[in-house]
């Protein structure tokens, strides 16, 4: 029997939920998406007129949503409603890492996820394929299913029953609508035969039959993770050598040039920066090792934890290298924050190697101002856990009998006079037009530029009389 998807629902409005569901909307025509979620405000900027409010930048996304929203695309809080009318539910829902408790500071969080699955169990009807959309730990889809089980017995007046599919996310954040419009491919895990085909027949609007592979339901879970993991590897790898490139003479971009032309090894991930953001790398990889701690396997635990120390480890020391050339103190020098999101093209902070290298400058008594295109100053209060000050820095008493440093957000490009430095920490395409020989005039001299993403014109930058130093640049440039 073909079970035909007309009503879905995808809980969680993030930046998954929110892109994946745009896309799947612009290409089964046929099928209403509601994507619900308990953050009134996020639900409601989703529904914001000016589409430049959306609560998730990324290029092509407020297109899409122009054409579909209202159309057979729907955002709402309505979770129960929606719920009882979908035949297909996904979950989206935010799976961080644990902060207390057993697995604390490595295993995922699941709370979200086990209140997600009892909202559907007391309010489906009928079938309903339930789909995994979230990232989970391997085996999360046999507690979803149990917990699915006991609608039965919640004294509700209809019976359902379910179907629990393991589809999990590969988009990147920046690339997100490309990614979901051409994936390389889609995965479905999970045993009931009729539910991953009506999973794959919405697919089919767009995707290539071929692109799209069956698995059992762990396999599929542990995919995920797998994938994250191995990305993350590469780029951890790539900047331990930047580190050695510093020290011996080696430019790191010509060892990335030369080793991705391996087609063995390939090009992408082998980019070396400021350190891997974002919310899913870290979270996943401390996921796997949990995984492999729980079943004793201390040394598979160790391999993996060791490309997030390293990671934590770059981060610091980008902090350490801007101190050492600035004559061993920032105590009240002005440094110029360029981009503030983990990467381009997302308004996305979360785990951004710039909140840790902030948090750093300003300890070491720095005056910050921090500049990104897409992120504003609530969020970056947010993450950095400290206040922003007023202009006026210096006239500001409690920060000069402070030794605590201070942070200033700016949306525009005006904000380099008296700097003594530039730090690049986010690969804005912006940042690769400034005007280096008339910005340099306004700051303190020598003045220098320590760009952790490779994004700028050297000769420019050194003609214009800058100190320049680049992540992994082996040739002295002072
Ligand atoms: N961000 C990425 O690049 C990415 C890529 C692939 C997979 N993933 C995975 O997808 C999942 C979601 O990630 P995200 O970045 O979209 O997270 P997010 O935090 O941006 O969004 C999750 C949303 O779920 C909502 N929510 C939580 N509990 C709810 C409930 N009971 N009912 C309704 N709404 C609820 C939250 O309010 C939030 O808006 C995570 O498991 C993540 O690991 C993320």
């Amino acid at each position: 029997m073909e079970l035909k998807i007309k009503n879905v629902c995808c809980i969680g409005a993030g930046f998954v939920g929110g892109p994946t569901m745009a896309v799947m909307s612009k290409f089964c025509k046929e099928i209403i998406f509601n994507v619900v979620d308990i953050n009134q405000k996020r639900i409601d900027d989703w529904n914001n007129e000016d589409l430049d409010k959306l609560p998730v930048y990324e290029p092509g996304l407020k297109e899409i949503v122009s054409k579909t929203r209202n159309e057979n695309l729907f955002f709402s809080t309505n979770v129960k409603e929606s719920i009882k009318n979908a035949d297909m539910i996904f979950i989206s829902v935010n799976t961080p890492t644990k902060k207390s408790g057993l697995g604390a500071g490595k295993a995922s969080d699941l709370k979200w996820v086990e209140n997600c699955a009892r909202e559907v169990s007391s309010n489906a009807i009928g079938h309903t394929i339930v789909v995994e959309k979230s990232t989970l730990p391997v085996k999360t889809a046999e507690v979803i299913q149990k917990i699915l089980n006991s609608a039965n017995q919640n004294n509700k007046k209809e019976t359902s029953s379910f179907d629990v599919l393991s589809n999990p996310e590969f988009l990147a954040e920046g690339t997100a609508i490309k990614d979901l419009e051409y994936p390389d491919r889609v995965l479905i895990g999970g045993e009931n035969k009729e539910a991953m085909l009506a999973l794959s027949q919405m697919y089919q609007n767009w995707v290539p039959k071929k692109n799209i592979l069956f698995t059992n339901i762990w396999s599929s879970e542990l995919a995920k993770l797998t994938s994250n993991a191995f990305l993350a590897q590469r780029i951890s790898s790539i900047n331990s050598i930047s580190a050695i490139c510093e020290v011996t003479g080696a430019d790191i971009r010509e060892v990335s040039r030369a080793i991705g032309r391996d087609s063995r090894i390939g090009s992408k991930f082998l980019e070396s920066g400021p350190g891997f953001g974002g919310s899913c790398f870290k979270k996943d990889i401390l996921n796997l090792v949990y995984l492999s701690e729980y079943f004793g396997l201390m040394e598979v635990a160790r391999f993996w934890e060791e490309v997030v120390n390293i990671n934590t480890w770059h981060q610091s020391r980008i902090t350490k290298i801007v101190v050492e050339k600035l004559f061993g103190s920032i105590s009240q020098k002005k440094i110029v924050v360029l981009g503030f999101a983990f990467k381009a093209n997302t308004n996305d902070t979360r785990e951004s190697a710039a909140i840790k290298i902030c948090k750093d400058l300003i300890m070491e008594g720095a005056e910050l101002v921090i500049h990104d295109p897409k992120v504003n100053s609530i969020q970056i209060e947010n993450d950095l856990q400290v206040k922003p000050s007023s202009e006026n820095y210096c006239q500001d008493e409690n920060y000069i009998n402070n030794q605590l440093g201070k942070w200033r957000f700016s949306n525009n490009l005006n904000i380099f006079e008296n700097a003594h430095a530039v730090l690049v920490l986010t690969e804005w395409e912006e940042y690769k037009s400034i005007k280096w020989d008339y910005v340099v005039k306004k700051m303190v001299k020598p003045a220098w530029v320590f760009d952790s993403r490779s994004i700028v014109n050297v000769d420019l930058v050194k003609k214009a009389g800058f100190n320049l130093w680049r992540v992994g640049d082996g040739i002295q440039k002072e």
